[in-house]
């Protein structure tokens, strides 16, 4: 059991930032095991979208709805204790108007109860971060590699690879600093540029494949794991082996119904003998 550390705060994480002490975020999609993510000491757990294609099997982001992120955010927050709970915002909920932001937002944050919302997008987005937090809503942004719309740039590729895209990135970076965003999600891009974004920014800023510089770190809890083995991007470090582990225990469950061996006498519940007598 971890040491009750008290609840992470907004303010929380920017002394951490300002402490030099680093930020750990996974994403998180369940009950069972936000508990054991925030028993562990993890500082955010982020309900990130790709629930939808590492939990509901969607094979796009895109797909996932605001009441399906609802449903799984309620579920992380009964989980966390201690951690800081975040939604993301799905595609298609907030990139019509800043009004409709707003609305998906005071959703997320009313109906799950999470502390904050993430959207992704740089410059281009500010206004609609500028909304949602003037309505009361703190904000994560998301920069650089933005799986939502990554068709628009070939896919998921690494981004921000010349330093001039990497200035639009920082210009982008600061505009939602300005706007409010308490935080910001920069995904796959070159070390340098996570580490500079990060120098540029009086927030944190949370790397996922944006090198060791970045204020924190955030993974996907199943790539983590080990539960899914198909992507296997350069950035990822896989901490345990989960996929084998769960198959295993299926395959020997299997085996074990089929040649009886399972239940045994000591997983059943005993009768009283004369009572058996009469069946
Ligand atoms: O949706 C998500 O899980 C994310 C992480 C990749 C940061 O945005």
């Amino acid at each position: 059991m971890a040491e009750d550390r008290g609840r992470i705060s907004i303010p929380g994480l920017r002394e951490m930032k300002e402490r030099g002490e680093k930020i750990s975020m996974l994403t998180a999609y369940d009950y069972p095991t936000a508990r054991l993510l925030d028993e562990a000491g993890v500082d955010v757990l982020l309900v990130g979208d790709t629930l939808g294609m590492v939990v509901l099997g969607y094979d796009s982001t895109a797909f996932v709805t605001l009441e399906e992120m609802i449903h799984h955010v309620k579920a992380v927050v009964r989980g966390a204790k201690g951690a800081l709970v975040v939604g993301d915002l799905p595609f298609g909920s907030y990139n019509e108007s800043p009004a409709q932001a707003i609305r998906s937002a005071n959703r997320l944050i009313k109906e799950g109860g999470c502390a904050a919302v993430k959207l992704e997008g740089g410059i281009e987005m500010a206004p609609t971060v500028r909304a949602v937090v003037e309505a009361g809503i703190p904000v994560v942004g998301h920069v650089g590699l933005l799986p939502q719309t990554s068709a628009k740039v070939g896919g998921f590729k690494v981004q921000a690879r010349s330093a001039e895209e990497a200035a639009v990135l920082v210009e982008s970076g600061r505009a939602l600093e300005e706007a409010g965003a308490f935080m910001v999600v920069i995904e796959a891009v070159p070390a340098p540029v996570g580490t500079l974004l990060s120098q540029s920014l009086k927030i944190p800023v949370i790397g996922i494949g944006a090198g060791a510089g970045c204020d924190g770190q955030v993974l996907v809890l199943v790539d983590m794991l080990g539960l899914q083995q198909t992507l296997t991007p350069r950035y990822l470090k896989r901490y345990a082996n989960l996929a084998d582990a769960v198959e295993e225990a299926a395959r020997s469950y299997v085996f074990e119904v089929k040649a009886g061996a399972f239940p045994g006498e000591e997983h059943g519940y005993a009768m009283d003998p004369e009572e058996e007598a009469k069946l």
